[in-house]
């Protein structure tokens, strides 16, 4: 474990980039031993985003011999490549981050590497030139979670038979560029190239929000009401566009209404699956904190690591979800 930076430099750093002590060592916990993380979040604009925190904190807790160093950069990715620099200043043990969007991470994890601080990305991927720019990856894979989706949709509208039926299409994105955006994106563009029934009638950015969904919604119903099926890319957007539509008067269910499909399956989306509001809900997993502790002690050992694991993840429908599985669910 590298020794610390001086306590003054260390809060002067702190203070310029407002990262959060997370917690203080209890008395039975001596501090010298704690392995030091920083973590940059990229913001708090979903419930998947909080429980995702959460899961992180948990699991890299003062009780399981860590200091965390938490910051959240608010959607910004130089909110981030602050919060990376400030962490390398402080010559943290370990940096833990997951990337708003893919590019551009390059020179930071440069000067990560240089100063021979391990990095862990959670959540979201990158393409960087060098993949030693990294130690670990631990995530979605975002494009099989779309496969997943547009697959059960062309089952169903067979079982409707609708085959041959123009089928309207409303995409709501989550924030662009995202690893997350970009793989639920190219599954269904994919699917409409297939499918020649099927018309994208609009494509508009939700920002992984209900608030921004409910907005473009909204305007996209003053263009057109004649919609079969609205893909929105996270449970926030689902909801918010649902309050559009149905504020608008149109109903969302399966049989004769607006199909919606949604990812992530938390507790409040599943529970809008079992009304038949939500007609599919694409679970994407946020309880990576655990993943993120064993490759951290593994590294700890001298251990082999996995370079990259994907977190298991399920699917949730209308026609079999159970009130169990609500009750189930954490976040
Ligand atoms: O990157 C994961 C996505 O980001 C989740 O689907 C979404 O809810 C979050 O904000």
């Amino acid at each position: 474990m590298k020794k610390r930076i001086l306590a003054l430099a260390a809060c002067f750093a702190v203070l310029l980039c407002s990262c959060v002590k997370e917690q203080q060592p209890t008395e039975d916990v001596s501090k010298d031993n704690l392995t030091v993380v920083g973590f940059s979040q990229v913001g708090a604009e979903s419930e998947w985003r909080v429980a995702n925190t959460e899961s992180v904190k948990a699991a890299l807790s003062v009780k399981n011999g860590y200091e965390l160093i938490f910051d959240d950069a608010r959607q910004k990715e130089e909110n981030q490549f602050r919060a990376i620099r400030t962490f390398i200043q402080q010559n943290v043990d370990y940096i833990v981050f997951s990337p708003k969007v893919e590019t551009g991470w390059d020179s930071i994890l440069q000067e990560a590497k240089e100063a021979d601080i391990p990095v862990i990305m959670i959540d979201r991927d990158i393409k960087v030139e060098d993949e030693s720019l990294y130690t670990a990856y631990i995530g979605s894979d975002f494009r099989k979670e779309g496969e997943k989706a547009v697959q059960w949709l062309e089952n169903l509208l067979k079982k409707q038979q609708r085959t041959e039926d123009p089928i309207r299409i409303v995409h709501i994105q989550g924030t662009m560029d995202s690893s997350a955006q970009i793989g639920r994106t190219a599954a269904l563009e994919y699917a409409i190239k297939r499918n020649p029934n099927w018309e994208m009638v609009a494509q508009e950015c939700g920002d992984f929000t209900r608030a921004k969904a409910y907005e473009v919604m909204g305007a996209i119903l003053k263009e057109t009401k004649n919609i079969d099926i609205v893909y929105c890319e996270n449970d926030g957007e689902a909801l918010g566009a649902i309050d559009a539509m149905e504020e608008a008067g149109l109903e969302c269910n399966v049989n004769d209404g607006v199909i919606v499909i949604s990812f992530d399956a938390t507790k409040l989306g599943l529970q809008y699956c079992m009304d038949g509001k939500i007609a599919l809900d694409v679970e994407c997993n946020p309880l990576q904190g655990p993943y993120v502790d064993g490759i951290i002690r593994s590294l700890r050992r001298g251990e082999p690591i996995e370079r990259k694991t994907l977190v298991d993840e399920t699917q949730f429908d209308c026609f079999s979800i159970t009130q169990g599985m609500i009750d189930g669910r954490k976040y």
